[in-house]
């Protein structure tokens, strides 16, 4: 069996990576750790010791990028600790701001260059900084078995496509990350395959729009594969192997899509379906291809589907020209709808996005944060809410590790995604537990095992 973990080897020179932004990135750290180790260098976790220093960046926000180039302050100061350190900044950072880094740093990488690494690592000199900022419309990095970087080998990530056809006005990654392409399934289904074998438990196929996956079989349009499909073949591996996904579209998840998950036990019954806004207007100008009826709808047939599916969103406060009305639609959405989670953002203006073209940036920042202080705090009750509703049923966890706060107590996820935590019985990392949800906070179930 190939190994899948980072080997060790002392005589290596050695890289060391952070990784900043989505999920995505820490599947691409993987890559890139693949593509180097290939090249002869071996990962190290202590910067000190690093021959390369490698930042893979996000650019999604302003505070995102303003706290890379604080660490990039601090990588330089190991340049002058000791000679020959060379420094990379890789990913959507690098792709947006391109040359003007590389006053900065020595090896400035794009998302779609990875495989160029080895030869801008060979040919980086004090003087001749290193660039590649190329995008692709076919790089998938599709046969590159990813070394896997998590801690407890139980729960792995695997890039499905890459790129965004969307061009949703706010956002950056059209830009950084190219346009979308698919990868091909049946390297898919061998990498959970391999996982699987490897004794990991459960992937998490990604992509920024999965519900816009397709590929298209070149010799027989018979065997072009849509992602219900893909979810399905990855599915079929193994019972006992998990399945999520992220991110869906509200516009373009089907019902097709919501039947599979509902079909197979080993699908996770968790959906992220970011909403952005509660008003029509603002999605209107956020040009995402839908309106608050049309979000309703898609969350009532996922719940006729499947009653206990887990929704979680993501929510923009203050975006250009947002009323006090459509403020209150947002608030009244969340309300409508409960998320069980959400992850809520301040409007940042990103440089060269449609929005920064076209609307001011025009609520002050003391309101855009009054407001985004308002959804947090309902979201802290619709998650009580949500977990509340949870009382008195049973789940089937797949186990995490000991929990942070009683070493005698366990945590991990519900198919809905919740955090469960309940007293241990010697399971380790891997191992289903059926347990019964007792009482709950706005962030965790708290269980007990069946049978106690
Ligand atoms: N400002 C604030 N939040 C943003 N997001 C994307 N672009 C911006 C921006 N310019 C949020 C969206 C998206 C999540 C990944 O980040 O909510 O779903
Ligand atoms: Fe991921 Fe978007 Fe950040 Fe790029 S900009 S790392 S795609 S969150």
């Amino acid at each position: 069996m190939r190994d899948i973990r980072p080997i060790t080897d002392p005589s290596r020179p050695k890289v060391y990576i952070e990784t900043y932004g989505c999920q995505m990135n820490v599947n691409d750290s993987e890559v890139i750790l693949s593509i180097l180790q290939d090249a002869g260098y071996a990962l190290t976790e202590d910067m000190d010791e690093a021959n390369v220093i490698l930042a893979n960046t996000c650019s999604i926000r302003d505070n995102a990028e303003q706290r890379i180039w604080g660490r990039i302050d601090q990588f330089k100061l190991q340049k002058r600790k000791r000679d020959n350190v060379v420094i990379g900044i890789v990913g959507c950072m690098a792709e947006r701001l391109k040359d003007k880094l590389l006053e900065a740093v020595d090896i400035v990488a794009g998302p779609d260059s990875y495989r160029t690494l080895p030869d801008l690592l060979a040919a980086v000199r004090p003087d001749r900084p290193q660039i590649n900022v190329l995008l692709s419309h076919e790089e998938t990095y599709a046969e590159i078995s990813p070394v896997r970087m998590d801690r407890n080998g139980v729960s792995a990530f695997i890039s499905i496509m890459r790129g965004c056809n969307n061009v949703c006005s706010y956002c950056v990654v059209p830009y950084t990350r190219g346009a979308e392409r698919s990868r091909d399934p049946y390297t898919i289904v061998r990498e959970a395959q391999e996982l699987f074998e490897n004794g990991y438990k459960e992937v998490t196929l990604l992509g920024q729009n999965v519900d816009s996956y397709y590929w298209k079989d070149k010799e027989n349009a018979d065997r072009n594969v849509n992602f219900a499909q893909l979810l399905e073949m990855v599915a079929k591996i193994s019972p006992e192997m998990r399945v999520r996904f992220s991110t869906s579209h509200p516009k373009d998840i089907s019902d097709e899509v919501i039947y599979t998950m509902a079909m197979y036990e080993n699908i996770c019954k968790h959906i992220h379906l970011p909403v952005q806004s509660g008003s029509s207007i603002m999605l209107e100008k956020m040009r995402r291809k839908y309106d608050r009826e049309w979000y309703l709808e898609r969350v009532r047939k996922i719940r006729s589907v499947i009653p206990d599916c887990g929704i979680t969103t993501d929510v923009i406060a203050g975006f250009c020209g947002e009323t006090e009305q459509d403020h209150t639609d947002t608030l009244t959405l969340m309300e409508e709808v409960v998320f069980d989670s959400a992850f809520m953002f301040a409007y940042s203006e990103r440089p060269g996005t449609l929005a920064s073209r076209k609307y001011p940036d025009d609520i002050p920042y003391e309101l855009k944060t009054q407001r985004l202080n308002e959804i947090i705090a309902l979201q802290g009750r619709m998650s009580l809410k949500s977990n509340e509703k949870d009382v008195g049923k049973r789940m089937k966890v797949l186990v995490e590790g000991p929990s942070k706060k009683n070493p005698d107590e366990l945590c991990g996820r519900a198919s809905s995604n919740k955090m469960c935590v309940f007293p241990s019985r010697g399971e380790k990392a891997g191992d289903y537990c059926e347990v019964e949800v007792v009482s709950v906070t706005s962030a965790t179930l708290l269980c007990k095992r069946i049978n106690d």
